[in-house]
């Protein structure tokens, strides 16, 4: 029998069923077309060897505690040095996830007499920051540099703004004008905060960001680079001045309340950006790759919607939540990994695939994705 919590819970699960939108935990053994590991790094077998070495030469498997306790460990203090030359950057600091590197900054550093003006696109875990920051907070248009001057402007008598976007959304692969913004953001004396999740590892030097490749770096407060997307890994660095990051430190509660990673999380990152830097053509491969699919797809498919882009997620606009539940389950037959996104991820009505394309992937790879999306279309044309 079910007690009335469970009851209801089972009601509203069975309504989202009804809708098509039940998500399920699944495990896929068709190519990789959803994740974020852009640059193919999980499963380089020179990183593990290296992680291994480290391993059997004593390194720890769990951190064994906070980092202000007995969890740091030398592996997250030498992944953030080396994180902050990669950057070139003053400082950088490793937190358990983007979610927590998120929410350490914006419950950290605005206070209740700042406000946080935001891309209503932002992700979750931002939007979770600033709604747990004691700051007010006001929402801008996407990527609207007009709505966030009038956004600003209609604030008067606060302590400091702060301005938060991400350089390349995650859902659509879409990049902020950042060079306006951050103009915007000098002008009127706003602190510019970028997350870089979907961009470290793809953009500018050494595949640095979008921060870089727009020569920005100078003009924004911090930055947040999660280490789970193209650095292969998990975990995240703020990048910012010493100050901050001592700031941080001291008083951040998702740095300070939880156990640290453990340090083949660190290592693993290291081995990742010396990986970067000594075979960069793995950063033109996978733009390569998206450009090759953007462009078959976009010249072959009749009704479905690939936007324009320049990054390794592409989005295909199917509208229909069944629809994009029918094409997965298809595609998954013809050996392509792709998962539907539906509402309320996305708006009612715009249900997608968020394509993503890898440096590993072959063109055979690339063409059973595009030539089956192709002909299942056909079918609902
Ligand atoms: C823009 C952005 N910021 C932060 C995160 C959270 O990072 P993490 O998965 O490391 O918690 C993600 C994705 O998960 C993201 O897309």
């Amino acid at each position: 029998m079910l007690n009335p919590v469970e009851d209801r819970l089972r009601n509203e699960l069975a309504a989202l069923e009804q809708k098509q939108r039940k998500r399920d935990l699944r495990i896929s053994d068709a190519i990789d077309f959803t994740s974020n590991d852009y640059l193919g790094l999980t499963q380089s077998p020179v990183i593990k060897a290296r992680v291994i070495r480290d391993l059997q030469s004593g390194m720890l498997l769990g951190s064994g505690g906070s980092r202000l306790l007995r969890g740091n460990h030398v592996w997250h203090q030498l992944a953030e040095k080396e994180f902050a030359e990669f950057e070139d950057v003053e400082a950088a600091l490793f937190f358990s996830s983007g979610y927590a590197a998120n929410m350490a900054v914006l419950t950290a550093i605005p206070t209740r007499r700042d406000v946080i003006l935001y891309d209503t696109m932002v992700h979750a875990s931002i939007k979770e920051g600033i709604h747990s920051s004691l700051a007010a907070k006001k929402t801008f248009e996407h990527k609207s540099v007009a709505s966030l001057r009038a956004a600003a402007e209609s604030i008067k008598d606060v302590g400091n703004m702060y301005v938060v976007v991400e350089s390349l959304y995650s859902m659509d692969g879409d990049e902020a004008p950042l060079e306006e913004i951050a103009a915007v953001c000098s002008e009127l004396k706003l602190y510019l905060i970028v997350d870089e999740a979907h961009a470290t590892g793809l953009f500018g030097k050494h595949g640095r960001g979008l921060i870089d490749d727009k020569n920005i770096r100078e003009q924004i407060l911090l930055s947040i680079h999660p280490c789970g997307k193209a650095l292969a890994a998990a975990g995240a660095f703020v990048c910012s001045s010493e100050i901050i990051k001592s700031y941080l430190i001291n008083k951040a509660r998702t740095m300070i309340f939880t156990t640290a990673l453990p340090p083949i999380v660190p290592a693993t990152i290291s081995e990742v950006l010396k990986e970067i830097k000594r075979n960069p053509a793995i950063i033109k491969k996978v733009h390569q790759n998206a450009d090759y699919v953007r462009e078959k797809l976009r010249s072959h498919l009749k009704k479905w919607i690939v936007p324009e882009g320049r990054s390794p997620i592409i989005p295909l606009i199917v509208g229909d939540d069944r629809v994009s539940v029918a094409v997965a389950a298809e595609m998954q037959m013809r050996g392509a990994d792709i998962r539907p996104i539906r509402p309320p991820t996305v708006a009612e009505g715009t249900a997608r695939f968020r394509i993503t394309v890898s440096a590993l992937h072959t063109k055979k790879d690339l063409d059973l994705l595009c030539d089956g999306l192709i002909e299942v279309e056909a079918h609902y044309l």
